[in-house]
């Protein structure tokens, strides 16, 4: 797991090293493996595996392939998955944007196994300084005893809904999110210490890129902070539960129809967005369809699954072959996308790295705006935060 993870880019010493220490297989005993795409679907076909002390090396590699995430509940087949262990090069990643340093203190939201938490231990040098919360209690009374077990002490597990967050243990200098959610929270803006960062995969499209932000320093107004915030990756989470889960911003809904009119793209986006990419496992082509998705649900909430706006039971998609388009509304939503995709490649492509975001407390933005409020090309209504979103220049 290690070697892959170098391969796949993590170059943090210390995380490795605490990812060396950490047995990721005590923390699950029944899992269902999940593919690596990027939503959990939890449908019928996902195999289930046990963990057990005589574990056989094809079960042992399921838990510790490096890209994969492993499901650890979830009720009936066909429905989405409520909580899994992430892929082991995502929780590096996020460890590593953390920038952790021994003796801060950290809020997790999404304890799930209780690994991430054994690994925020190991990396503070204390596990006092980890505070954890999951809204299944079955979860946390299963992860605070493994803890126990397994030598992480001290970590305080609590059951109970992350967006309150912990005010009883705050203030924290980092707050981690691993699941997906919808909004930042205001709690966690109130119980982030001065200079701290949260990390958070903030739903956008059906994807939950990850976002570190801060409090904006050069703030003068009074009332609520504003933050300011970067994308640092890419990822696909379990939904949040509880008082985010009603807000939906984009319909993420069913697989495409099968009988689609097709019709040729424009050379010039045929070009740049190569659906097959995905297929044949080509990096590049990859990369641009996801940079292209993430513009696309920025610029109209009608973006649903990769490269697709659907409205009712109309949708237009772009895919192997062409813009296929289905149902009445089908045509002027293929013309949406093409016009959305000309002007992301008008753009540059823009990528992660091109966004400089800010989110704005939603009361203020009422109360007459925010110095950005009018100035920021787009901007997404959350729940109790309006984010902004404006592009960097392209380097040069
Ligand atoms: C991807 S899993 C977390 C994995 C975990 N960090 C680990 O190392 O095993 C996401 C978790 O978030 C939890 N969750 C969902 N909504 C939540 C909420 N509102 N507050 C706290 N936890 C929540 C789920 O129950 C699930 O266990």
């Amino acid at each position: 797991m290690l070697g892959e993870l170098r391969r796949l880019g993590i170059e943090d010493a210390r995380v490795l090293e605490a990812m060396d220490q950490v047995p990721r297989h005590a923390f699950v005993e029944r899992f269902w493996r999940v593919p690596p795409s990027l939503e959990p679907s939890g449908g019928p076909e996902l195999q289930e595996y046990r963990v057990t002390d005589e574990s056989s090396d094809t079960v042992l590699a399921q838990v510790y392939d490096a890209s994969a995430a492993i499901l650890i509940r979830r009720s009936d087949p066909g429905v989405p998955a409520t909580s899994s262990i992430s892929a082991p090069v995502i929780v590096a990643s996020m460890l590593s944007e953390l920038q952790l340093e021994p003796g801060q203190r950290v809020l997790e939201i999404g304890t799930g196994s209780g690994y991430n938490a054994a690994l925020l231990a190991h990396l503070l040098g204390d596990p006092a300084l980890v505070t954890t919360v999951d809204i299944d209690p079955s979860l946390t009374t299963e992860a605070a005893e493994r803890l126990r077990t397994l030598g992480y002490e001290g970590i305080e597990v609590r059951a109970g809904d992350g967006a309150l967050g912990v005010p009883d243990r705050a203030p924290f200098d980092r707050i981690i999110a691993t699941v997906g959610c919808v909004d930042l929270a205001p709690a966690w803006v109130t119980q982030l210490a001065p200079g701290g960062t949260m990390l958070v995969p903030l739903e956008h499209g059906a994807m939950h890129p990850r976002v570190l932000m801060w409090c904006d320093q050069s703030e003068t107004r009074p009332g609520p902070a504003t933050l300011r915030g970067r994308f640092v990756g890419r990822s696909g989470f379990v939904r949040v539960q509880g008082i985010q889960a009603s807000r939906i911003i984009w319909p993420n809904e069913s697989p495409p129809p099968t009988d689609p009119v097709t019709t040729p793209l424009p050379s010039a986006v045929a070009q740049v967005l190569d659906p097959s990419g995905l297929d044949r496992g080509n990096p590049v082509a990859a990369r641009a369809i996801w940079n292209f998705a993430i513009y696309l649900a920025v610029r109209d909430r009608r973006a649903s699954r990769i490269m697709t706006l659907s409205d009712e039971s109309s949708r237009a998609w772009i895919r192997s072959g062409g813009l296929a388009t289905h149902g009445s509304l089908g045509p002027a939503l293929g013309r949406r996308l093409l016009e959305i995709a000309a002007d992301w490649i008008d753009l540059g492509c823009p990528g992660l790295d091109r966004y400089a975001l800010r989110f704005e407390p939603i009361p203020s933005v009422a109360e007459g705006g925010g110095p950005d409020s009018k100035s920021s090309p787009w901007s997404i209504d959350r729940i109790d935060y309006r984010q902004h979103l404006t592009l960097d220049s392209p380097a040069p």
